[in-house]
């Protein structure tokens, strides 16, 4: 039970938007090389990377033409072996982003299946005939517009997401060599873990049936639709790469983007035979109430083993802006945060989370992302939670000498790293405080989770080993019995211990023992 992963806090770095070093606007590997320091002083354990390889960007680097190089816009194979060695100096792991459900259109295999339909090459991908003039059938693309496109002899094929982006088809058994060898590629590296992207994707349904609802693109909202996800087959691709990763030395891990919002079929894709995490998406549609959150967490305990506990990502609103917003927003999310970090498990952190950003309004000018373009702007995108990190108060922030691809928060100046530290009240200085406790009790804590009565707005859970929690989403403080003797941590000023009874400012959590 001592694998690194079990319990790491995971810090997600969007590569474009973490630290630019050479000038040109977007983030870089030497970039992310210089600022690990961050990492090591906020205390995580790991670092995701999205993806850096080969990439015309279609999807900012998850179309991926060729997964084995990395993006020269990013560096090279020698920057990445550089930021490799430096984090774990550190003492940071390393976790790479894999892109298996598809390529980029400009995939050399892809290439080649496009432009001859003779090639063994088409049969790597979803290529069908059409039905009448239409596609083959009514999916959609989770970005918006038809799931299908036509190739030059009239030919249709599949993608999931942009027209970029072709869905391999996973049926064939060359896809499944290539990436077991691509896999080998980065553990060789010396890698410590894989993110796999849309992990619940690879397989389709064999006869590509058409969906009741064609609501595919609802992925990032309530995706049950049976013949496009989620196929019985895709498990046994990751037994496969179990047994792969399984063979390496130091505990290597893989975690799966299983964007499915019902834990109980998440729970088949984790296990010690298929993958060791996947994300945990019912945290972020949890609301800001105690007894939702109760809900969310005893249900993830009972059947994710471990568990893992997602806020934010690169594809979803900002939690701040989610929790209401500015101060109260801000309030919200360190009490939810600390509450996550009291749990079993791994808590995903995404970038700038520690420093309390908001999603930032970026006009429709400078958006970027497939999803604000394929639905002419009828959806905003993902670009307002990927805007760049402010290291300092100035202009470019320290993240950049250039002009930035996408514009800073309205929050960049206020919020900005160096403008926190020191500052006992910031959201920067309670993560740190609440990372370096946690990593001090980790020896002393168990797996299980013991909940005390409380009010109703309010939350106290007892840890095995005995850390306590208390949460409060109430508008008023509160006052609540508690087994403890020593307060912690808190989240905000203003909480109090006397004799077995805490005081507790609205929406705030406290750590006791
Ligand atoms: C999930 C990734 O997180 C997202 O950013 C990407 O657009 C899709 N998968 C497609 O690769």
């Amino acid at each position: 039970m001592s694998e690194w992963w079990r319990d790491a806090v995971v810090y997600e770095v969007y590569v474009r938007s973490w630290m630019d070093a050479d000038g040109d606007g977007v983030g870089d590997l030497d970039g992310i090389r210089s600022r690990l320091g961050h990492l090591a002083d906020l205390g995580v354990d790991a670092v995701w990377t999205t993806p850096f390889y080969v990439s015309p960007m279609a999807d900012h680097g998850y179309d991926v033409a060729d997964p084995r190089d990395v993006d020269p816009q990013f560096g090279d194979l020698a920057a990445f072996d550089a930021l490799l060695a430096e984090a774990h100096r550190l003492g940071l792991k390393v976790i790479v982003d894999l892109v298996p459900n598809h390529s980029s259109s400009a995939h050399p295999w892809f290439v080649e299946a496009l432009a001859d339909p003779a090639s063994p090459m088409r049969a790597r991908y979803l290529f069908r005939p059409g039905r009448g003039d239409g596609p083959p059938n009514n999916w959609t693309s989770v970005f918006g517009g038809p799931a299908w496109s036509q190739a030059p002899d009239g030919a249709w094929y599949l993608h999931l997401f942009d027209s970029a982006q072709p869905d391999f088809d996973w049926r064939n058994p060359d896809v499944h060599a290539e990436w077991l060898d691509v896999l080998r590629f980065w553990l060789d590296r010396g890698v410590d873990g894989f993110r796999i992207d849309v992990a619940h994707g690879l397989y389709k349904h064999p006869d590509l049936p058409d969906q009741p609802e064609p609501e595919a693109h609802e992925q990032f909202a309530a995706n049950t639709e049976a013949q496009a996800w989620d196929q019985p087959e895709v498990v046994e691709v990751y037994e496969a790469w179990r047994r792969l990763t399984d063979s390496y030395d130091g505990d290597r891990m893989m975690v799966g983007e299983v964007f499915l919002l019902d834990v109980d079929k998440v729970a088949r894709y984790v296990s010690d035979a298929r993958l060791h995490q996947a994300f945990n998406f019912t945290v972020f549609q949890t609301p800001f109430d105690a007894q939702a959150l109760r809900e969310t967490i005893e249900k993830s305990l009972a059947v994710l083993h471990p568990a893992t506990w997602v806020l934010s990502n690169h594809d979803l609103t900002r939690h701040v802006t989610r929790y209401g917003g500015g101060q109260l927003g801000r309030r919200r999310g360190l009490a939810a945060t600390a509450l996550l970090l009291a749990l079993p498990g791994s808590p995903y952190l995404y970038q700038g989370e520690e420093l309390g950003l908001e999603e930032a309004e970026v006009p429709p000018e400078r958006r970027t992302d497939p999803i604000f373009l394929r639905t002419h702007g009828a959806e905003a995108g993902r670009d307002g939670c990927r805007t760049p990190m402010p290291w300092t108060a100035e202009p470019g922030h320290g993240f950049t000498t250039g002009d930035p691809w996408l514009p800073f928060g309205a929050d960049a100046a206020a919020l900005a790293v160096d403008v926190q530290t020191g500052d006992p009240s910031s959201v920067l200085e309670t993560y740190r405080r609440l990372l370096a406790r946690r990593r001090a009790l980790r020896s002393t804590l168990g797996d299980g989770v013991e909940w005390l009565p409380g009010p109703p707005d309010v939350l106290v859970l007892r840890r095995e080993g005995g850390l306590v929690c208390v949460t409060s989403t109430a508008a008023e403080p509160v006052e609540v019995r508690v087994p403890a003797t020593e307060l912690l941590e808190s989240t905000a000023a203003g909480a109090e211990l006397a004799d077995g009874v805490l005081t507790l400012p609205a929406a705030t959590t406290a750590w006791l023992r």
